[in-house]
């Protein structure tokens, strides 16, 4: 292979990786970039990337981290409730503790930040 078709692929392959990266957090609206920019750093872990529940760190899990994108199920969680799990944890709203708190992390304002951006993943509009 000649050194040229080698620098070729490899930037296509560095262009594949970028859209990758952007097509999963993807978040253009900018109420939500913040939100979308902390789901990244501290649930994607559990909620996956794509924010359907399928983290990487979902292997093993009793209770499976909740699908954000499902919008029945979601629909169905009162906005003080997903404010509360994610404030005080899940066991604070009867819910598995493998849901951990987050009030030491982010602030008040960030939490109901987090409530708006998923109650727009899930499309949840009747609620926003
Ligand atoms: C260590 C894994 C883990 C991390 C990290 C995590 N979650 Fe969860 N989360 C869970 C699990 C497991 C559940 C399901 C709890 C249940 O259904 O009993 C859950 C459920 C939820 C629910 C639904 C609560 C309800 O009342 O049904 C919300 C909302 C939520 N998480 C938001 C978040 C947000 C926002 C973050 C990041 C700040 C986050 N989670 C980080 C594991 C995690």
């Amino acid at each position: 292979m000649t050194r040229t078709k080698i620098f070729a692929r490899a930037g296509l392959a560095a262009l594949a990786a970028l859209l990758l990266v952007s097509a999963a957090g993807a978040e253009d609206d900018p109420r939500f970039k913040e939100s979308a920019r902390l789901y990244d750093t501290y649930c994607a872990q559990c909620h996956g990337v794509n924010r359907n529940g399928k983290g990487v760190n979902t292997v093993g899990l009793s209770v499976q981290p909740k699908d954000h994108t499902d919008t029945a199920g979601m629909s169905s969680i009162p906005r003080e409730e997903m404010a509360g799990a994610i404030r005080n944890g899940g066991a604070s709203v009867n819910k598995s503790a493998l849901m951990p708190p987050w009030s030491s992390v982010f602030s008040d304002r960030q939490i109901d930040q987090m409530v708006d951006y998923l109650i727009h993943v899930c499309k949840c509009s009747k609620s926003e």
